[in-house]
């Protein structure tokens, strides 16, 4: 059995539907801090059937003893974490402590119970502002934030031990920018309150929740002069944790550190227009100041993960917008 921590999230949810549609039986675990149960049910039901989900923290010894003495876990797609930029700057001991403490409460659990392959939620994030893109993995890590600086942390910790035990199989998942959904519209993202990422915003103002977009920045140095993201479709990073699992199921000992990206660009403005063709909606938009602390270009090199683990993103922007829109218009109000 494969646990996923915050499995009931949003890319949780899209990995445990790719893991059982191969075959994997998964129990997802998750305190519903940025989540809800509806979300597991709709997973059941694309799925055809019930999915385990115990509810608990990862930051709580009794929890982790309690779920690893009752199911045999073989490996954990740990995704439990915060993950707002801007909140992790106004609370950041919540941050080290969910991110961070939570991470060690875990991975002394699975030491006791003796679970040494784990997959791990790392971000783009961990680079920073980098010198150029494409950004290989051997790039400088230099996180620009607290939410960064917890991730960087985790994978300092996570190198660490597998210098202290080097039984261990640990995955560190560099993800870019996720969007989209799982094409039949039933799960997708649904962030709490107004939202910080673009393409749930886009949705928004798409089904009428939001009046226009705000385009941060139109004076970067890029083609269009609105910052340049790599955009990879949820389905496609799903996938790319399978790959990882497999990997890490195989038992190779190693610490392997890769990118999950497309390797390509998009600005902001692609996004719009992009979506607008995707959805037949019009996006109203305004460009306005650019957001402190944003970096004005940047996307992966996706090489390595196609090498180490056969994986590569396949889905368009297209595709991406298509399935974010399909998920916003049947479910205007998110789970609610
Ligand atoms: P999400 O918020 O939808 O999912 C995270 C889940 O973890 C939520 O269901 C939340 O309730 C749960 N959780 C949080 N703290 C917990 C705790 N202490 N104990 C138990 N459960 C807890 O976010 P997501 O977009 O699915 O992201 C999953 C992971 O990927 C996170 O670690 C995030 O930092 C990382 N990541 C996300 C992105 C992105 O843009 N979405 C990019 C890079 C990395
Ligand atoms: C994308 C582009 C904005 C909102 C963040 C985290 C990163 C990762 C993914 C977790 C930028 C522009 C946005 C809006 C806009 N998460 N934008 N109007 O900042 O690239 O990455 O989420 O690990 O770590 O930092 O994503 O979606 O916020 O922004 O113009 O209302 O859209 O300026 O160019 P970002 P984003």
């Amino acid at each position: 059995m494969i646990l996923l921590t915050g499995g009931a999230g949003y890319i949780g949810l899209h990995t445990a539907a790719v893991l059982i549609a191969a075959g994997h039986d998964v129990v997802l675990f998750d305190n519903f801090s940025n989540s809800k149960p509806l979300g597991v049910q709709r997973l059941e039901a694309i799925v055809g059937r019930p999915v385990p989900c115990v509810q608990g923290d990862v930051r709580s010894r009794q929890d982790m003893d309690g779920l690893f003495d009752q199911h045999t876990i073989s490996a954990v797609i740990h995704f439990a974490g915060l993950k707002a930029v801007g909140e992790s700057a106004t609370q950041p001991l919540h941050y080290y402590d969910n991110n961070v403490a939570g991470t060690l409460v875990l991975l002394e659990a699975m030491m006791r119970a003796e679970v040494r392959r784990i997959v791990f939620s790392s971000s783009a994030c961990v680079y920073g502002e980098p010198d150029s893109s494409p950004i290989p993995e051997t790039a400088a890590l230099r996180p620009a934030n607290t939410y960064g600086r917890t991730k960087l942390m985790i994978e300092d910790i996570l190198r660490d031990l597998h210098g202290a035990a080097p039984d261990w199989s640990i995955a560190l998942l560099r993800y870019f920018n996720p969007v989209g959904a799982h094409p039949g519209g039933l799960i997708g993202e649904d962030p709490n309150g107004i939202p910080n990422n673009l393409m749930p915003f886009v949705t928004q103002v798409a089904v009428g929740r939001l009046a226009e977009l705000q385009v941060f920045g139109g004076d970067y140095p890029t083609p269009d002069g609105s910052g340049v993201r790599d955009y990879i479709h949820v389905m496609d990073l799903a996938e790319g944790h399978q790959a990882s699992l497999d990997w890490a199921l195989r038992d190779p000992q190693q610490v392997l550190t890769v990118n999950l990206g497309t390797g390509c660009g998009y600005s902001v403005l692609d996004l719009v227009r992009a979506f607008e063709q995707a959805s037949g909606q019009a996006i109203p938009y305004r460009i306005v100041a650019r957001r402190a602390g944003d970096v004005p270009a940047y996307w992966g090199d996706a090489s390595l993960a196609r090498q180490r683990l056969g994986w590569t993103a396949r889905r368009t922007l297209e595709d991406m917008c298509r399935d974010a829109w399909n998920w916003q218009r049947k479910n205007p109000q998110g789970f609610a």
